[in-house]
């Protein structure tokens, strides 16, 4: 059978490859290191599990939920303004099955054949099969080091801008490791004023970052609420990624198309999901600090041990990855990859998998203690790389 044109637009899975040459290794014996798939390694809070069990246990929590629980929906904007400082409305706020689902669906929402969406190059795949699956056209921007991997909009070209309908921005930033500062934020709004864009915020990290202030949301800046739209997920802040719990919150126009095109794909998040995603936003937040150190800890130590054996000092100033250079100036990102995990058995990602400007660098999860990143660091060390 002749399958649609549209599996065309994607290329292979970079994680089965790394996966196959892992299963290779393990039947060897070998130590494996798996620091490639941001999969936390922390639990959740018992009090999210329980609101899920407790739902579980109620038969009528079994049917098509069709919509969200105006609790939920309530939850969310108690949430915004109890961490965000940010004032949001009901109809200001939707349930996606994850950010992966609902940022994979906007695009059919918003876009046309030809139209075209400015994405950051590196950055999370996702961002790009949205906008192809909706008929759009990725143009990248950079995230490069000369701007410490944050949005130049300076540099966007302002004929593509103009003709763009969507600038995806995120941060902090998977793979990169950058955070948004206030100055950022207002250039970014400025510039989609200026060319009249939506933007799709991506907040999966405000709650992992370094060294500095707790992260926000892009809608507390000044004019957000008027361009701009975010995904909210649950997935790394509560450790609850299996359970697929994200919002997109903003303009209530932008909402509403993406409830009209997902109420014909989908009847409703389950509802012992959304009790566990009500007692996730208003329970208490003292885990998610915790963990924030806890990161930053795993973040020290694999910077410490690259550095301590020649590599460049990695960008890391949040999220839960560190975005390394290939030292020697290396630029075929999956081939050393292949190298590291075959020499060192040290899984990481290719930076080439989030675009063509992560040729050169590799992408470290932060799934392990400290101990065991130092492990890492020192097969690495005695593999000679
Ligand atoms: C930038 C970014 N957005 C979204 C996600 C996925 O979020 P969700 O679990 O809500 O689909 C990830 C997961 O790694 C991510 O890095």
């Amino acid at each position: 059978m002749e399958f649609s044109k549209r599996l065309d637009l994607f290329g292979d899975e970079v994680f089965s490859s790394l996966n196959a040459k892992r299963l290779e290794l393990e039947r060897q014996g070998r130590t494996i290191y798996d620091l490639s798939v941001g999969t936390p390694d922390f639990e959740p809070p018992a009090h999210i599990v329980d609101a899920l069990v407790d739902s579980a246990h109620t038969p009528a929590d079994w049917k098509y939920s069709l919509h969200d629980l105006p609790e939920m929906l309530q939850a969310v904007c108690d949430y915004y303004a109890r961490r965000y400082g940010v004032t949001l409305t009901p109809d200001m706020v939707t349930s996606v099955g994850g950010t992966q689902e609902g940022m994979g669906h906007l695009g059919m929402a918003l876009l046309d054949e030809g139209d075209t969406v400015l994405i950051p190059d590196p950055c999370y795949p996702v961002f790009r099969t949205g906008c192809v699956l909706g008929g759009g056209t990725p143009v990248y921007y950079p995230l490069s080091a000369e701007h410490d991997f944050l949005p130049y909009v300076a540099g966007i070209d302002p004929e593509a801008a103009d003709r763009a309908k969507a600038i995806v921005v995120s941060l902090p930033a998977n793979p990169v490791g950058s955070v948004g500062t206030p100055e950022v934020y207002a250039e970014i709004i400025d510039f989609a004023r200026e060319h009249d864009l939506l933007v799709v915020h991506d907040n999966a990290y405000s709650d992992i970052i370094f060294d500095g202030p707790a992260g926000g949301s892009f809608l507390s800046y000044p004019g957000a609420q008027d361009v701009g739209v975010e995904f909210f997920s649950l997935s790394k802040s509560f450790n609850v990624t299996g359970a697929r719990i994200s919002f997109l919150v903003g303009r209530p126009d932008v909402i509403a198309a993406l409830d009209k095109l997902r109420s014909q794909i989908d009847f409703g998040m389950f509802y012992p999901v959304q009790r566990a995603a009500i007692a996730a936003l208003t329970g208490p937040l003292d885990s998610v600090e915790r963990q924030r150190l806890l990161y930053q800890e795993r973040r020290d130590a694999l910077c410490d041990g690259l550095e301590s054996i020649g590599w460049d000092r990695p960008n890391a100033h949040g999220t839960l990855f560190v975005w390394a250079r290939i030292p020697n100036g290396r630029m075929d990102s999956m081939a050393f990859c292949m190298e590291l995990m075959d020499r060192a058995g040290v899984i990481v990602t290719p930076g080439s998998s989030f675009g063509p400007a992560g040729e050169g660098y590799v992408r470290f999860a932060l799934v392990m203690p400290p101990e065991k990143i130092r492990d890492a660091v020192d097969a690495i060390a005695a593999a000679g790389i």
